[in-house]
């Protein structure tokens, strides 16, 4: 029995709570969100991380820097192949076998763009096809259509046949492209209508053995975008995030905001505008990003699923497990300057420089930037030094931005000379959060700032046992819903190559959410205005269950400790932890029990599983009480 004392309220819950928050990492973006199914469009694959360089051992690394922290440094270094530049990329004749292709840079199409992949047609006496597997395979629908734009510069080469493939070769559409062979680049697009599906399916580009062929930024989208937005957004990634119903969303991370080194760090000036002019970058989760989810297209989601946007800018800081590197006096200055200007980009009028420049990316109203975070997880050394100074400039400017702190829980806020929302992490165990549940509950009622908890996610297997835990978590922060004002799990996306550990897993053709969507969801669904009092009372509970089975208890009552479990079948009573001497506390209520024949015990074991299994009792009538006595002490 649930006893509800509405007159006794308690903290309002608020309606910004739940947000999500995107990096790009695990393939979030390019081969996830962004609906881009050619991966390295643009043939830049193999250049450097921005502030890194190569090595003589074939090594691309940071420079080693000046650290803001005095722990030691894990400087960035990391094989770089020379094979890297034709990621996702083939050349071959029709029977398969390689055809001879090089990436070069001798006539880039920009500055963006500098490589390309050459083809000496004339020589291979036969016709070479450049293929491109996408994102670890296309899926192609049948009856669905599908854009294609690509550039191409020809010396005496003519024709080139665009087709999607399957494994065997097999054409599902094609459409044929007559270049224009005058040393120049020249743009070209085709329209695919696909005859048939298949999950596997690869871009084919075959050209004639005449003349040299030179190919960059290759690019295939499906017509249906979310929101049929050219440049768009997968229809059912989008649609799964959308349907968190997420208050706000933040981008663009996460480390990667850091960068390896500064020079790393996302630069959102580059993610804006035709896509072919943005360089991209390597990004610190091992792959090069495009940025084609850049900046404006983070901005224009939010308006679409109706979010308030949360930009976090850098804070004069790299990652500290990177490089570490810092940039204070007028060498700060710059960064401010950015940070400025991504806000007027996103609220400022178009009389204002970069309102124009959104504007001119067609989208003159402002969008609904809200909050901007001042660098991420930056929790040491100097940080507070320079937080203060973007502080003073973006809310001398912009006083009605909500400004968020890296800083978690720690004595340097207390550096800040104004602080209105700090954002602790919370990587921990399963366990953890479940026992942890209450940590909100024993701060002090009035916290000198509010709390944005930017990141939490149970460690290890993301399984209903974790879920049920961050589940057990989230009702404590609702609990205290006066000091904690948004929340978001990371990471939130994750292709199916990467593994399947994330909020959101796909692959090319399916999108799934985890348990833990599924409560997050729910959470967000069934948000509450406000906490009331309530008591609960325990009654006796009998569960039917047939012999052979496996009976499974849960609970995700963080509050209150199982002391007793018992089993009684026929009146008998055939197990009781207390009497049997099970040892450990049942918060929450865990264990493994299975029965022999006689109903006796003959294994016992602590787990995760919460399973009781019963092998050959006699009768299918059971009784389990639960005995729990409450932290508070009441039984
Ligand atoms: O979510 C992955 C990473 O974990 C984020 O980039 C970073 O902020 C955190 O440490």
């Amino acid at each position: 029995r649930i006893d509800i004392n509405l007159k006794k309220t308690g903290d309002k819950v608020p309606a910004t709570l739940y947000g999500v928050f995107f990096e790009e990492i695990s393939g979030a973006g390019d081969g996830g969100l962004y609906a881009e199914m050619v991966r390295n469009r643009g043939f830049e694959e193999g250049t450097l991380p921005t502030g890194c360089t190569l090595d003589a051992d074939g090594f691309a690394a940071a420079p080693t820097a000046r650290c803001y922290s005095n722990d030691s440094i894990n400087n960035f270094k990391v094989r770089w192949g020379a094979d890297r530049g034709m990621t996702a990329w083939r050349t071959q004749y029709a029977d398969g076998s390689q055809a001879s292709s090089q990436i070069t840079d001798e006539y880039p199409l920009n500055s963006a763009t500098p490589h390309s992949l050459r083809i000496d047609l004339s020589r291979a006496h036969r016709d070479v096809s450049a293929v491109n597997t996408g994102y670890w395979g296309m899926a192609i629908e049948k009856g669905k259509t599908y854009r294609l734009s690509l550039y191409l510069r020809g010396e005496g080469a003519r024709r080139c046949t665009a087709s999607l493939v399957d494994a065997a070769g097999k054409s599902l559409a094609s459409a044929q492209i007559n270049i224009d062979s005058d040393g120049e680049w020249h743009k070209y697009d085709a329209t695919f209508v696909a005859d048939d599906s298949c999950d596997k399916a690869s871009l084919s580009l075959s050209f004639p053995p005449e003349g040299t062929i030179w190919l960059d930024f290759v690019s295939l989208f499906p017509a249906d975008t979310y929101r049929n937005r050219p440049n768009g957004l997968r229809r059912d990634i989008a649609t799964t995030i959308e349907e968190l119903k997420p208050a706000f969303i933040r981008w663009p991370g996460g480390c990667i905001v850091e960068g390896l080194t500064l020079d790393n760090r996302v630069n959102w000036k580059e993610t804006i505008g035709d896509p072919v002019k943005r360089p991209g970058e390597y990004d610190l989760w091992g792959y090069r990003s495009t940025y084609g989810f850049g900046y404006h297209e983070f901005l224009q989601f939010c308006e679409d699923i109706g979010a308030d946007g949360m930009f976090v800018c850098n804070a004069g800081m790299s990652c500290l497990f990177r490089n570490g590197d810092y940039v204070d006096g007028d060498d700060l200055e710059p960064l401010i300057q950015d940070a400025l200007d991504a806000i007027e980009y996103a609220i400022g009028d178009t009389s204002t420089r970069w309102g124009a420049e959104r504007a001119r990316n067609g989208h003159p109203e402002p969008f609904p930037l809200r909050y901007v975070e001042v660098g991420n997880e930056n929790v040491f050394g100097r940080y507070a030094v320079n937080y203060n100074r973007f502080h003073k400039a973006i809310k001398e400017r912009y006083p009605q931005i909500e400004l968020i702190t890296a800083l978690m829980f720690s004595k340097d806020v207390e550096k800040l000379d104004e602080v209105e929302i700090i954002d602790p992490h919370y990587y921990e165990t399963a366990d953890w959060f479940y026992n942890n549940a209450d940590v909100y509950d024993k701060l002090p009622s009035r916290l000198p700032y509010k709390v944005y908890i930017g990141e939490y996610a149970a460690t290890g297997r993301n399984n209903l046992y974790s879920s049920l835990a961050e589940a057990a978590f989230l009702t404590g922060v609702e609990r205290n819903g006066d000091k904690v004002q948004l929340v978001s799990y990371a990471p939130l996306l994750q292709n199916a190559h990467y593994g399947k550990g994330h909020l959101i897993v796909y692959d090319g053709k399916q999108t799934y959410g985890r348990s833990n969507y599924h409560l997050l969801k729910a959470f967000a669904e069934n948000r509450p205005d406000v906490n009331v009092n309530t008591v609960i009372r325990g009654e006796d509970t009998a569960v039917p269950f047939a012999p052979h089975g496996f009976i499974g208890l849960g609970t995700a009552n963080a509050s209150a400790e199982f002391r007793d479990i018992r089993i009684e079948s026929g009146g008998k009573l055939v197990y009781s932890s207390e009497r049997d001497g099970i040892d450990g506390r049942w918060s929450p209520l865990r264990g493994k029990w299975e029965f022999g024949a006689d109903g006796t015990i003959i294994q016992t074991e602590a787990s995760h599983e919460s399973i009781i299994k019963l092998n050959d009792l006699t009768t299918g009538d059971c009784t389990i009480r639960l005995k729990a006595k409450k932290t508070d002490g009441r039984e």
